[in-house]
């Protein structure tokens, strides 16, 4: 398992030193890009993101929740390891968006909101590295995890067949419900406010790890 901390819920304030803190206890970054149409929030963008991609040694995956993806991809300076996941309700075309990625130095990944259908994915899964299953609604941290991302991380695992695609799952992860996340199929675990909403986030991160199993 690779667990992905989401840096939206760390103090804004001193975002590099939450970073670090951690990094030697979590496998990869998560940023979350919001652009307050896609969803009702706004976050960070390029000019962030890319000055911390500087700072850190970890793969970094870039959430992006934007209606705009084709604009707005390119702009982030990312390494092979690093990921960027676009919606596939995106406004733009997703075959337009994946083959932008595609020129980029980056994994290539898809998300889909929780009520959208996993069919909407079938037609990408050969061109995707990795796709993000959203366990609570894009937009904001600190939510309840949605049982039915369950049934949607095994239905998925199942889709993929032995395609080399990455199954991530985003929102409401705990100690408390991580082995079962895990344990439906999920490679990559991403929390947020389990981490960075404790009082020591190296330990918010280690407590994940054991928790997994
Ligand atoms: C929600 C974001 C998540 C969020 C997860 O829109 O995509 O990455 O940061 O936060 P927690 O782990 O607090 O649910
Ligand atoms: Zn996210």
């Amino acid at each position: 398992m690779n667990l992905s901390s989401s840096l939206l819920s760390a103090d804004f304030a001193c975002l590099q030193d939450q970073a670090c803190t951690v990094e030697p206890f979590v496998d990869r970054f998560h940023w979350d890009v919001m652009d307050g149409h896609f969803v009702p929030n706004l976050t960070f963008g390029p000019p962030v993101v890319n000055a911390l991609r500087k700072r850190l040694q970890r793969p970094f995956d870039i959430h992006l929740m934007i209606d705009h993806p084709l604009t707005y991809a390119p702009q982030f300076e990312v390494h092979p390891e690093d990921s960027i996941t676009f919606h596939v309700e995106t406004l733009d075309d997703p075959r337009a968006v994946i083959e932008t990625i595609a020129g980029l130095p980056a994994r290539i990944g898809i998300s889909l909101r929780p009520g959208t259908p996993l069919d909407a994915l079938a037609q990408h899964l050969d061109s995707v590295q990795l796709v993000l299953i959203m366990s609570v609604e894009p937009g904001f941290g600190g939510q309840a995890f949605l049982p039915n991302a369950i049934e949607r991380i095994r239905t998925l695992r199942r889709m993929i067949g032995s395609r080399p695609v990455e199954i991530a799952v985003d929102g409401g992860i705990h100690a408390s419900n991580i082995d079962q996340v895990v344990s439906a199929g999920a490679d990559t675990i991403i929390a947020g406010s389990a981490i960075f909403g404790q009082p020591d986030p190296a330990r918010g991160a280690i407590e994940l790890r054991e928790a997994a199993g």
